[in-house]
């Protein structure tokens, strides 16, 4: 294991140094001719994307894919990057955890340590970490999401990293990588020239092998989802591998593909009563309401005025927190969150059906709300996409949304039978 460790440690150190000093890529998935092939990253990302990141930061990138089309990050998120090279999934995923989410960035190498501390100098919410992904030097349940871009397939030992990455993640966390994998088998001259042609998939492992490592691991919802497969270009081929035979070249052509691969970890069972307590809130819970509130950035409105349309979770504190706003029968879903640390135990859907419920027995016949980040969440708990016009105008004014929500939140309404 040390001597494949150290080989891809030395070839990380010499890559990160050429861009450093020639700005372009070079080193792993990219040939010896200089030609990206794997480490496409100007088309891993959109143009938006790249235009946000610091200068040098893409050129210095030697992902396959973008681990962000399904990773999903909220605010207020931790989220672990192994082999975070040079930074830049480190410095998109800390714009999407914002100022009270975290990013790790893990990696082995120090020239690729040094050259993310230098790109990501200012950025509080990021922190680096030296070590190795098959022993990462992390707790137990510490992340919500796990994400990573061509590294997995370097490791000598595939099945600690993913066992590794099970432990460190929180009960309900995510799992979604970029990496390379073979879409069918291939012989081991096909494997060295393929080798020798992108420099780092010698490694990659079967879709299926990958899936069989992330259930024995304990994820489950395991997915692999090709996002590229590589056709190796006849030109290509004349170049690289004059001397190989027609039947060679068919056999490494379209047979490497980058995937997103995803996995869960299975969140808690916590129990009602034995774990966990809901209540209405007081007015001695006001201070934590705003505080859990504002932390997920959400304004405290009407917390300290009517603490009694609040409800709140009890887990060690003050957990989650809800609040609906009433007016002539219709009502206004405005203050759902959750601390960060107590994520993926499901009580946001908790706090919802128990706000929900509160609500019918006073009455209410139809639920509002605005959202910026948590549709798909809302529609999983039964509300449907109304305009924003639909939110009758009372319930709008008195509890000043329009001044706090933007006009480009989503307007979704559930009636209560
Ligand atoms: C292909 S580069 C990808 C870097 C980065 N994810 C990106 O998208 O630019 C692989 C990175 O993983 C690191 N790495 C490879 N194997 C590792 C291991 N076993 N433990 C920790 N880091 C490792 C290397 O140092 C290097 O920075």
């Amino acid at each position: 294991m040390e001597n494949i460790r150290d080989y891809v440690r030395e070839r990380y150190a010499k890559a990160i140094k050429n861009t450093t000093c020639c700005c372009g890529s070079g080193g792993c998935c990219t040939s010896a001719g200089g030609a990206d092939i794997l480490s496409m990253t100007k088309g891993n990302y959109d143009g938006a994307t790249l235009e946000k990141t610091p200068e040098h930061m893409a050129d210095q990138s030697f992902g396959c894919g973008n681990p962000f089309t399904e990773a999903r990050i909220h605010p207020g998120e931790t989220v672990l990057d192994l082999g975070s090279g040079a930074g830049l999934d480190l410095f998109l995923a800390s714009e999407m955890t914002g100022s009270h989410g975290k990013v790790i960035g893990l990696d082995m190498t120090d020239e690729m340590l040094a050259t993310a501390a230098e790109n990501l100098k200012g950025i509080e919410n990021v922190s680096l970490v030296k070590g190795y992904i098959e022993e990462m030097p992390l707790e137990d349940d510490s992340v919500d999401v796990i994400i990573s871009n061509c590294v997995i397939n370097l490791s000598p030992d595939k099945g600690k990293v993913l066992k590794e990455a099970y432990r460190v993640l929180r009960p309900g966390g995510r799992f979604c990588v970029s990496d390379t994998v073979f879409i069918r088998p291939v012989s081991e001259q096909g494997t060295k020239n393929l080798a020798a042609w992108s420099g780092c998939i010698s490694g990659a492992l079967l879709e299926e092998e990958y899936a069989a490592k992330m259930k024995a691991a304990g994820f489950e919802h395991v997915e692999v989802r090709r996002s590229k497969v590589y056709q190796v270009p006849e030109n290509v081929a004349d170049m690289f591998f004059p001397d190989i035979s027609e039947e060679e070249r068919r056999e490494i052509n379209g047979a490497l593909a980058s995937a997103i691969v995803m996995g869960k970890k299975p969140a808690a069972d916590l129990v009602e009563g034995r774990d966990y307590t809901l209540r209405r809130a007081a007015s001695d819970d006001v201070p934590a309401i705003t505080s859990l509130l504002e932390e997920n950035g959400l304004t405290p409105l009407g917390a300290a005025e009517a603490p009694e349309n609040f409800l709140v979770l009890e887990h060690s504190g003050i957990a989650a927190v809800a609040g609906m706003e009433i007016q002539d029968g219709n009502g206004l879903l405005r203050s759902l969150a959750v601390r960060s640390h107590d994520r993926k135990k499901r009580f946001g859907e908790r706090m919802t059906r128990a706000i929900m419920d509160d609500a019918r027995s006073r009455g209410v016949r139809n639920v509002y709300l605005l959202t910026e980040t948590a549709e798909r969440f809302f529609e999983r708990a039964g509300f449907s996409l109304v305009e924003r016009d639909d939110i009758p105008s009372a319930l709008l004014s008195s509890s000043a949304l329009d001044r706090v929500c933007p006009a480009g939140s989503t307007a979704m309404m559930k009636k209560l039978g």
